[in-house]
């Protein structure tokens, strides 16, 4: 079993798209095993942000992702890193496949409705920025 880490971004719960987005996750097979409601600020978007530190949408990522409140998950799957990036399709909405949560609900490549760790060390570092032990429940 594996595990992700994904934010519903703040144009997610600003269209009131937080339990579609949900039932879309839970019916591609994952398990939700830690949620809460939270909202970044500057310094702590950025901080999460850090590895884009150098491109030039960083700033407007940033403004982005503190703009209102967001819903980080951990999620469990078998596979569940690379089967997510699927489920949550390409950066640009208009890039992704038909079906993905991205196509179906995103607005542009900046504001794209959702995160997807890239890779499984990455999804451990993010779940920990986002979640104590004691937050994270297994599923059976
Ligand atoms: P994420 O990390 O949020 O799951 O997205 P991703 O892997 O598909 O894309 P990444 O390259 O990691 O970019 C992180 C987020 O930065 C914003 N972005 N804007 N305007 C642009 O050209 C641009 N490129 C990236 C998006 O919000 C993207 O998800
Ligand atoms: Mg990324």
């Amino acid at each position: 079993m594996e595990r992700t880490l994904t934010i519903l971004k703040p144009d997610c719960v600003r269209k009131q798209l937080i339990g579609a987005v949900i039932d879309k996750i839970e019916r591609a097979g994952f398990r939700v095993v830690a949620m809460k409601k939270t909202r970044l600020t500057k310094e702590t978007a950025g901080e999460f942000y850090a590895v884009h530190r150098e491109r030039p949408f960083y700033g407007e990522l940033v403004e982005f992702m503190s703009s209102g409140p967001c819903v980080p998950m951990i999620l469990e799957k078998a596979n569940a890193v690379a089967d997510f990036r699927t489920v949550i399709g390409a950066t640009d909405p208009a890039q992704a496949d038909e079906g993905t949560i991205r196509k179906l609900y995103a607005d542009s490549k900046g504001e794209n409705i959702i995160h997807g760790s890239d890779s499984v060390e990455n999804a451990a570092i993010e779940a920990s920025f986002f979640f104590a032990a004691e937050e994270v429940v297994r599923s059976n």
